[in-house]
């Protein structure tokens, strides 16, 4: 890891009264003690990761969290959206019981989103309970998946079936551990720093477009701005409904779609956030179907998604399978699928659309076999 003078760039809030926390981005930040501050200063603490993330950064974090905590441990989870589940859960208790943790042991997830979802399950269920901190070393969990408390893991009839809202004390974005993220991982995080500029933002709609060879060349300033302002976006919706009553659903744009592309070519074929990209491009032509946007702002995106290095064009699994996938999905309700469409540039809904439309879709906007 390249040894950065500790700075910190950008600070988000999370505002939800008494589980508030912070979401810190700047560079080497792991090994710097002063980022810990502030966390429950327990005398046991468990870092988890995995065999990838591990060699890289588990000794910076170590040591950074040296003086905080009296023993810290680390356990070592198999890579992989596969291990996603019961048995890789019980290595961390496993670890946990026989160390004797209590309590107020701080479990501290360091890797991408699967690390991250597991981690913070096992936090919310380890002795009822016990505070986590995140440590995302993917874009994709620095700018979604370790924001906002959804944790869990898979199930084998469907993705992220089994889990709880627990919110982490904490959320440390070290912008160095990007730089060894592989080029299709980062482009798959990038799905998701573009899916909050139809959702949300325009403007930041186009300033990704005006920067987005800045960002592939993971250039410091870009990636700041890139991960401050996701996290200032998804902060602000978590904020308004952290359960997911209503609005929180605008943050899942393109994954009712997405969700059915990684489950019918398999998981782990395509990555979760290039599934998202050609999923949000399904999602908008169903808005512009429905008469909401027009066709340019369609191509707008499909052009945004592939000089960030992502398929814009979805996988043929035929229509019926594609809606046989979309009724798992979390948001369908009494067999009825819902999408999140944009009902205007910059804004979202969540709605059912006729299946007519949802066919027509789908039979254009997918690659032929
Ligand atoms: P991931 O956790 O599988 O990480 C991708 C790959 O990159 C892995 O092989 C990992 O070991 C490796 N890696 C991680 N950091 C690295 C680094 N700095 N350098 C080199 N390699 C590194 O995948 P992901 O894309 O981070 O996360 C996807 C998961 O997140 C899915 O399980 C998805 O369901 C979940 N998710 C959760 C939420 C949420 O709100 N909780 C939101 C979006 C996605
Ligand atoms: N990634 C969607 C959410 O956190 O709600």
């Amino acid at each position: 890891m390249p040894a950065a003078h500790p700075s910190r760039l950008h600070q988000v809030d999370i505002e939800l009264a008494d589980r508030s926390y912070p979401i810190v981005i700047g560079h080497g930040l792991l090994r710097d003690a002063a980022t810990w501050a502030g966390v429950p200063a327990a005398a046991q603490a468990m870092v988890v990761t995995n065999a990838t993330v591990a060699p890289l950064y588990a000794g910076p974090l170590v040591q950074g969290l040296r003086t905080l905590h009296r023993s810290v441990h680390v356990v070592t989870l198999p890579d992989g959206e596969e291990h996603k589940n019961w048995q890789t859960l019980n290595l961390i208790f496993d670890e946990l019981l026989r160390n004797a943790c209590d309590r107020q042991t701080v479990l501290y997830a360091l890797g991408g989103g699967v690390v991250g979802d597991m981690t913070g399950f096992a936090a919310a269920s380890y002795m009822r309970g016990v505070p986590f901190v995140q440590v995302p070393t993917t874009l994709l969990a620095q700018v979604d998946s370790s924001v906002g408390g959804k944790t869990g893991i898979n199930h084998p009839l469907g993705k992220n079936m089994i889990g709880a809202f627990y919110q982490p004390r904490r959320v440390v974005c070290d912008l160095d551990t990007l730089a060894t993220l592989p080029q299709r991982e980062f482009s798959a995080g990038l799905a998701e720093v573009i899916k909050y500029g139809p959702i949300a933002d325009m403007e930041f709609l186009a300033w990704l477009e005006g920067n987005i060879e800045r960002l592939m060349a993971r250039e410091t300033s870009a990636l700041a701005h890139a991960v401050g302002r996701s996290c200032e976006i998804k902060a602000g919706v978590v904020a308004r409904d952290e359960r997911e009553g209503g609005l929180r659903a605008i943050l899942n744009f393109g994954h009712t779609f997405g969700h059915a592309i990684e489950a019918g070519l398999g998981y782990g074929q395509w990555l979760h956030g290039e599934a998202v990209g050609c999923g949000m491009v399904l999602a908008l032509d169903l808005s512009r179907r429905l008469g909401l946007v027009d066709g340019a702002f369609v191509e707008r995106l499909v052009r945004l998604l592939e000089r960030a290095g992502l398929p814009a064009v979805a996988p043929s699994l035929g229509v019926d399978r594609y809606l046989e996938l979309m009724r798992v999905d979390k948001k369908a309700q009494g067999g009825e699928i819902n999408f999140v469409v944009i009902d205007k540039p910059g804004s979202a809904a969540v709605r059912t659309a006729p299946q007519a439309v949802v066919r027509e879709v789908i039979e254009r906007g997918c690659r032929p076999a």
